[in-house]
């Protein structure tokens, strides 16, 4: 009996062997040994300190708490365009499949340099290939990257990447603080929205860790948020909301969240944006350009708005960006959200919206675009200053999603005017690409506050009125006067608001703006290993790079760039909101809450 059970496991040695090489000469020795690793041995390792189990310092109401609305979620008005069989298999439909291939080619390109030269650090540096801790050396590509390649079906190295955000600890990190701001955006936009796609636990149980940290930053003496988050001070409840802060810092964390609270049904992460929104809803009527919030406000003292600059862009943007979002994220359950919206976006349009006057080939053919500057108000008198700034070119985006949310047609045509207005500016430098701020000159504008297509009226070319801004100016592209920001920082704004537009109003000509962008700035920020931001746009021939990178690139601007090649159907804008990061979060939906209302 002995000796057929040797032979019997020689036998079943060398099958394994013989099984084992065949897999290793098909899949190649990395892929074996990466399949084996990255999907079956995911693992979830605490961080080595326990943020939901700290004391609150400055605790909060519990019988004032806000809840997440109740009830089941409205049916929503239809954001995207109705795609036609015809709208898909146009022309376009052909060269679509080799555009969208040809962005996610640069941002294997990318991922590829960042785990080669960067893994787990923050960013690598594109020229000299060294890994760079800029947001406290978590990961921030890594995590900011989580959902492009789940989106990709980059699955391998979505899981390679899970795998390491297993081990995350919150609690070591390269700096003693970190940016409130920046880590809700970067970091828990990107585990909510990887795990609202993937359903990988592990994401919601590091997403719960860091929200749990980020939730002492609410533990202030007036529960506004501190968004220099020292996590010393924050252990020891000693945080203290600024004087001079940045209202997208005090804004551009309810989404996250409030998804937070959405996915693991404790209220208390959205009861701590609740007083943000509740202070945006009592100061709204009553700041210098009532409507709007100034760029700056004291957190301070509570939430006092009484600054005197407002802006849709830079250390504003995104605190009017998620307004709408949220209604859409609550399912039409609060309607706070539309008000703070609908007001935010009237105001915008009567001071900060201007059409600019543009040169033309014969009077009457410039295009029909619009920019959003900056205004500076003292309660009294509005002075507007037509700068034009990269960061707000996630505008025309806004307004048409809250035109077709609030059925507000006419804010879906500003939408693709501010779209386009931004796609003109690409065009309009030799690189094809805008750069950071410049500034343009408005036509006059009608004042009188009624809606109407005659809103921003065009005005004609005048040469001399151009001029009359200096000498310098004929450097510049003909229409604008300054170039105050000449670089290029790999951005996304402009291409969001264009992926947005195409994905409501279906107009297929949008599909080839976005690919002469996407042209553009692969031609021009292109290195032998990734892409580098670059020091100007107004560079004809061989452009300075400068060697940065952000997160932002891979998270968002690649992004946007695939899936607007992408079917229409591939995250739907009627099913996620993008987080500021361009992170989609999950809308629930009325039958979701039938499925849990029966289990
Ligand atoms: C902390 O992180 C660094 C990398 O940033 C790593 O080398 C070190 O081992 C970590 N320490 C602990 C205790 O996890
Ligand atoms: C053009 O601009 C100049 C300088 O601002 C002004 O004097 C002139 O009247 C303008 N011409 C027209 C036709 O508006």
């Amino acid at each position: 009996m002995a000796v057929p059970t040797a032979r019997r496991r020689f036998l079943r040695l060398a099958l394994v062997a013989i099984i084992f090489l065949i897999s290793y000469l098909l899949l190649g020795p990395t892929d074996y040994i990466a399949a084996k690793t990255q999907w079956h041995n995911l693992k979830y390792i605490p961080s080595s300190y326990d943020w939901g189990k700290r004391q609150q310092v400055h605790p909060v109401d519990m019988s004032a708490m806000a809840r997440l609305p109740e009830g089941t979620p409205r049916q929503l008005s239809r954001i995207q365009h109705k795609f036609s069989a015809d709208d898909l298999s146009s022309s376009h439909s052909k060269t679509r499949g080799a555009r969208r291939d040809a962005v996610k080619r640069a941002a294997m390109k990318s991922w590829k340099a960042y785990r080669e030269y960067a893994w787990g650090q923050d960013e690598v540096a594109p020229q000299s290939l060294v890994g760079v801790d800029s947001f406290a050396g978590w990961g921030a590509t890594l995590v900011d990257s989580l959902d492009t390649l789940w989106i990709m079906g980059l699955r391998r190295e979505f899981y390679e990447a899970v795998r390491h955000v297993g081990r995350i600890d919150w609690n070591n990190a390269t700096s003693p603080y970190c940016s409130l701001f920046e880590t809700n955006i970067r970091y828990l936009g990107g585990l909510l929205s990887a795990y609202d796609l993937s359903q990988e636990k592990i994401l919601l149980d590091k997403a719960v860790e860091l929200g749990d940290m980020l939730y002492a930053g609410f533990d202030t003496l007036n529960h506004m948020p501190a968004n220099s988050f020292n996590f010393e001070q924050a252990k020891e409840g000693k945080l203290v909301a600024d004087k001079h802060e940045s209202s997208a810092a005090a804004g551009t964390l309810s989404l996250e969240f409030t998804r937070l609270s959405q996915l693991t049904g404790d209220p208390k992460y959205y009861n701590a944006i609740a007083g943000v929104t509740r202070a945006l809803e009592r100061t709204q009527d009553s700041t210098n350009l009532p409507g709007m919030w100034p760029v700056f406000i004291d957190l301070w003292s509570g939430f006092r708005a009484t600054g005197t600059d407002f802006s849709l862009g830079a250390s504003s943007d995104s605190a009017y960006e998620y307004l709408s979002k949220m209604y859409a994220l609550l399912g039409g359950l609060e309607p706070s959200y539309e008000k703070l919206h609908t007001k935010a976006m009237a105001a915008a349009k009567k001071h900060l919206l201007f059409r600019p006057m543009l040169p033309e080939m014969f009077p009457g053919t410039a295009p029909d675009i619009l920019f959003s500057g900056t205004a500076l108000s003292n309660g009294q008198i509005v002075e507007l200053q037509p700068e034009v700034q990269h960061l707000g070119c996630f505008a025309g985006g806004m307004f048409a999603l809250g035109g077709r949310l609030f059925n507000q047609e006419d804010h879906v045509r500003i939408g693709e005017q501010l779209a386009r207005g931004c796609a003109w500016a690409y065009h309009a430098f030799p690189t094809g690409i805008m750069p950071e701020v410049s500034e343009v000159i408005p036509c006059e504008k009608k004042r009188d506050g009624v809606d109407g297509n005659d809103d921003f009226p065009r005005c004609a070319w005048n040469e001399s009125r151009w001029k009359a801004h200096g000498e310098h100016v004929v450097r510049f592209p003909k229409g604008f006067v300054a170039v105050r920001g000449p670089e290029y920082h790999l951005r996304p704004e402009a291409i969001e608001s264009i992926f947005i537009l195409y994905r409501i109003t279906g107009k297929a000509d949008l599909l080839d703006v976005a690919w002469r962008m996407f042209e553009s700035i692969k031609e021009a920020t292109e290195t032998r290993h990734a892409y580098s931001a670059i020091s100007d746009v107004q560079t004809t021939g061989r452009t300075t790079k400068i060697d940065s990178m952000e997160s932002f690139w891979i998270a968002e601007t690649l992004k946007y760039f695939y899936l607007i090649f992408s079917e229409p159907d591939l995250i739907s804008l009627d099913d996620y909101v993008f987080n500021t990061e361009a992170h989609p979060l999950r809308i629930p939906k009325p039958a979701d809450s039938r499925v849990k209302g029966d289990t």
